[in-house]
């Protein structure tokens, strides 16, 4: 007697061209419980997977071509959850369609992270889907789990919000923050910035140079206002300046809070140990040690490291991550991995490479 393989679940990548669809395609190759069924692109519409991705080209998926995504019909059609990897803007337009056709939807943009009313200031654009909007799901696994697994939207978090809000909302809850905004100091690298090129990306300007931009203005910032406010249940203002640094992956998101008078580096260290005791991806450090993106390249682990500096009351988190996996393509297969009730560690990779 032969085993019948069990039906997987069909899966479609929008955007799979890109490098956030790229590292989603590749670790979804190596899931038992799902196959990608479509995979949708712009420009690169009509090539193959191993053609747009040339590290792809030994994988299962290198010959399957991409298709356009002017018909959401197809994608829903061939799919029962779709990952959309498309710039800020066209989710929201693509997205309601799979959605009323009953497809489940984790988008990796920006465009269900807000309310309706900050889209005007903080990306450029009136939300066309404000009835989704409102059904949408943050998409943060350890803190809102419950939530996600129930959901047909969700809104996977940003790069730079993850380990802010994974180092911040426990704090919160236990009291150990006090009154006072939050200043967070990010790094990245250009990878975050998308495949696309651009001169402020190129090696040219990169390389050598290590600069700030879009500060104040950085979307991200009421996107980790917003998330605390879910995670935690605080009001809290937050200052965010990010920085570009010379490196390909990885983000290091720097928070400086105010301490409450209960707070120590001890009860700092061990609140977030506890708070994560039975995560699989989130790394506590001990007392005194400091992280290191390095170890998180290529994994689905955010490392978290945090003080209290007495002499300022200053209390400091330190968050850091791989921003296509954890800050991106993981953190969205882990969402879905809780939305169709699988084992939420499925797929994911924990073990850097190293040096
Ligand atoms: N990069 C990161 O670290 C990161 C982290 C978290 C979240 N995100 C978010 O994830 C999304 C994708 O980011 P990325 O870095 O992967 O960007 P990317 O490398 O620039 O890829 C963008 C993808 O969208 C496709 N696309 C663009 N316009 C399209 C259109 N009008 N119709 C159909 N497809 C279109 C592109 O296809 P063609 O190239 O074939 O035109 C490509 O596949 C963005 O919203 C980004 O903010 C990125």
């Amino acid at each position: 007697m032969t085993d019948t393989p069990s039906a997987r679940y069909r899966v479609a990548v929008v955007g799979a061209s890109g490098y956030a669809g790229g590292e989603l395609v590749r670790l979804l190759s190596q899931h038992p419980a799902v196959e990608v069924t479509f995979l949708g692109a712009g420009s690169s519409a009509g090539r193959t997977l191993g053609e747009v991705h040339p590290n792809l080209a030994s994988s299962p998926l290198a010959s399957m071509q991409l298709r356009p995504v002017d018909d959401p019909a197809a994608v829903s059609a061939a799919a029962e959850l779709a990952f959309c990897c498309l710039p800020h803007g066209a989710s929201s337009s693509l997205a309601p369609s799979l959605l009323d056709d009953g497809a489940k939807v984790i988008d990796l943009a920006g465009d269900f992270r807000l309310e309706a009313g900050d889209y005007p200031e903080w990306y450029g654009f009136e939300h066309p889907a404000q009835g989704w909007l409102s059904k949408a799901v943050y998409g943060l696994p350890e803190l809102l789990g419950e939530q996600i697994a129930g959901a047909q939207l969700v809104a996977n978090p940003g790069c730079f919000p993850t380990p802010v809000v994974l180092g911040l909302a426990p704090l919160f809850g236990a009291g150990l923050i006090g009154e006072g905004p939050i200043r967070v100091d990010g790094k990245t690298g250009v990878s975050g910035a998308g495949r696309a090129t651009s001169e402020s990306t190129s090696f040219s300007a990169s390389d050598g140079s290590i600069r700030p931009y879009r500060a104040p203005l950085h979307q991200h910032t009421p996107e980790m206002e917003r998330a605390l406010e879910l995670a935690a249940g605080v009001s809290s203002a937050v200052v965010f300046v990010p920085h570009l640094v010379p490196t390909v992956r990885g983000v290091v998101a720097t928070c400086y809070a105010p301490a409450s008078a209960g707070a120590s580096t001890e009860t700092v260290v061990r609140c977030l140990q506890q708070a994560y005791s039975g995560e699989p991806f989130v790394r506590v450090l001990e007392l005194g040690e400091m992280v290191d993106v390095k170890r998180t390249i290529a994994t689905n682990t955010v490392e978290l490291q945090a003080f209290v500096d007495p002499r300022t009351t200053t209390l400091v988190v330190i968050g850091a991550l791989d921003n296509l996996i954890k800050g991106a393509a993981g953190q969205a297969i882990q969402n879905m991995n809780l939305m169709l009730g699988l084992e939420v560690s499925t797929a994911l990779p924990k073990v850097a490479a190293y040096p």
